[in-house]
């Protein structure tokens, strides 16, 4: 059983994260300034982390807010050990202290173990294809929704 530590990110932990996962996590470890980034910890340095920011659904009748994962992801040597599992339902439980109605996430058709992980978190999948800034083509994948009421 490997001893892995949850912790809230600090600006050391965003250090390391850039270092091991690379430069183009910085934007949106920035981005995650009013939401909840949580790192998953082996000896120290991290292995995992989850990065979710809270959004408002877009022209809801009413204050509705939901929490966006944007970023999820862990190393490779860590996979299946269950520490997506662990990063995504402390991230439902932020959610849900803040009130939030559901937790989204996308995922492109190209992330085979994303699809699965999502499923087996009995996430509701729903096939969509969105448009990027700086992608020409529309990114087919699928959002994976659930309510936390
Ligand atoms: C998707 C990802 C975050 C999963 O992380 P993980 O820590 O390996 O996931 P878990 O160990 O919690 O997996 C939980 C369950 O999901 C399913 N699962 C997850 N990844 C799987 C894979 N590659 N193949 C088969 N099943 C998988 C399994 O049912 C697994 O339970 P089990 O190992 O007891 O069978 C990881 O593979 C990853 O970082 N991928 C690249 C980035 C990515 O796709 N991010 C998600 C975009 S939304």
């Amino acid at each position: 059983m490997l001893d892995i530590t949850y912790k809230l990110m600090n600006e050391e932990i965003e250090q390391k994260i850039m270092r091991a996962f690379g430069d183009w996590t910085k934007e949106y470890l920035e981005k995650g300034k009013n939401g909840f980034k949580l790192a998953a910890l082996f000896m120290n340095e991290p292995v995992g982390f989850i990065i979710v920011n809270p959004s408002p659904l877009a022209e809801s009748p009413f204050h509705v807010e939901e929490s966006q994962i944007d970023l999820i992801e862990v190393s490779i040597k860590f996979r299946r050990c269950g520490i997506a599992s662990k990063l995504v339902k402390q991230a439902e439980d932020w959610a849900k202290e803040n009130n939030h109605y559901q937790i989204r996430s996308f995922f492109s058709l190209t992330k085979q173990g994303a699809f699965k992980l999502w499923y087996s978190l009995k996430y509701c999948l729903s096939p969509a294809s969105i448009t990027v800034p700086g992608y020409r083509k529309p990114i087919k994948g699928y959002f994976a929704v659930k309510i936390l009421t």
